[in-house]
């Protein structure tokens, strides 16, 4: 599309929202055309948080399903639309209720924790969920000694590193996206620049996050990238993130995976899924709208609650 017809639809969208007494929330890995039109563009965290908070009667959340999902479960009253329902996070998928129910069984002694990258059905049957923003800070004030996180086998050991008091029972899920990103591949930047500190997100492969100089969510990212002293910093999460670290510091060089190969960059296809077309036409017929069980809200928000309270 030429810049002058984005600009155009993104004037429509913003005029939409208006009119309709709508919140645009939009997670970093958006596309920066998607993000410019957000009222609000966050970590998992900042964005359920803004969903809990909100006044608007309808909020277009850009973001994958489980967002969604979130948004929908925290803010039940509201009409919430998914500008690409085809976008879902392949790690959700990774772990199902049936495997829930059937580790309650062999763990009964642990509280189980889902990373908030799970499905409405997975969260209804666990006791806490987290993001990558506050886990290790949360899962140290559970009573237990024993836990069961699920879905994340990258982000779980780098918890368990961090909680050692505890012993943990790990689901083997992954984001494709980040975990598939080798050490070797990292070697190689690191080659090119020395002195630049790598920021890594906890979804990376272990020995990426060994090799990392600092590791957080999206949003703890951005600010240490922005920050830090050093004039060049390699970043190892999705590439959507660039767009806001240009935004906030443009006098730092942020060095992505993208540069190298296919197989070598960290892409999320489901999040580069929707369009700002889709954001325009969602808006506009009110439709996509996330439904929910009225039960399974009321079990799901249970963990989701005592994140945002605890947090
Ligand atoms: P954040 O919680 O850091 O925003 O991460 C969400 C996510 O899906 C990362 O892949
Ligand atoms: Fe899911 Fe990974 Fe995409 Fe995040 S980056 S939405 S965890 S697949």
């Amino acid at each position: 599309m030429a810049d002058a017809a984005v600009k155009e639809l993104q004037e429509e969208i913003k005029r939409l929202a208006e009119e309709k007494n709508a919140v645009i929330l939009a997670h970093y890995y958006q596309r920066p055309e998607v993000q410019e039109v957000a009222h609000f563009v966050g970590d998992s965290l900042e964005l359920a948080r803004r969903a809990a908070e909100t006044d608007a009667s309808v909020i277009v959340f850009c973001g994958v399903r489980f967002m969604c999902e979130t948004a929908k479960i925290v803010s039940p009253s509201k009409k919430v639309l998914h500008p690409n329902p085809e976008s879902g996070c392949p790690m959700a998928d990774m772990v199902k209720p049936e495997d829930v129910k059937r580790l309650r069984e062999q763990h009964p002694d642990a509280e189980f924790v889902a990373y908030v990258n799970t499905t409405a059905e997975v969260k209804a049957l666990v006791d806490l969920c987290v993001t990558s923003a506050n886990a290790p800070k949360l899962i140290k004030k559970l009573p237990a000694k024993k836990v069961v996180f699920l879905p994340d086998r990258a982000l779980g050991s780098w918890i368990a590193k961090q909680v050692p008091e505890k012993e943990f029972v790990l689901w083997q899920g992954f984001c494709p996206p980040h975990y598939e990103f080798t050490y070797k591949e990292l070697l190689k930047l690191k080659e090119r620049y020395p002195d630049a500190p790598v920021a890594a997100h906890p979804e990376c492969h272990p020995k990426v996050l060994e090799m990392a100089d600092f590791v957080g969510s999206t949003s703890q990212i951005l600010r240490y990238a922005t920050s830090v002293k050093a004039p060049r910093v390699i970043v190892v999460t999705e590439v959507g993130l660039k767009y806001t670290l240009q935004k906030v510091n443009p006098n730092k060089e942020y060095v992505f995976p993208e540069s190298m190969n296919y197989c070598g960059s960290v892409y999320c296809c489901s999040m580069k899924g929707i369009t700002l077309e889709h954001v325009y036409e969602t808006l506009k017929e009110e439709k996509n709208e996330v439904k929910l069980d009225e039960e399974l809200i009321k079990k799901a928000e249970r963990p989701l609650r005592r994140m945002l309270e605890l947090s």
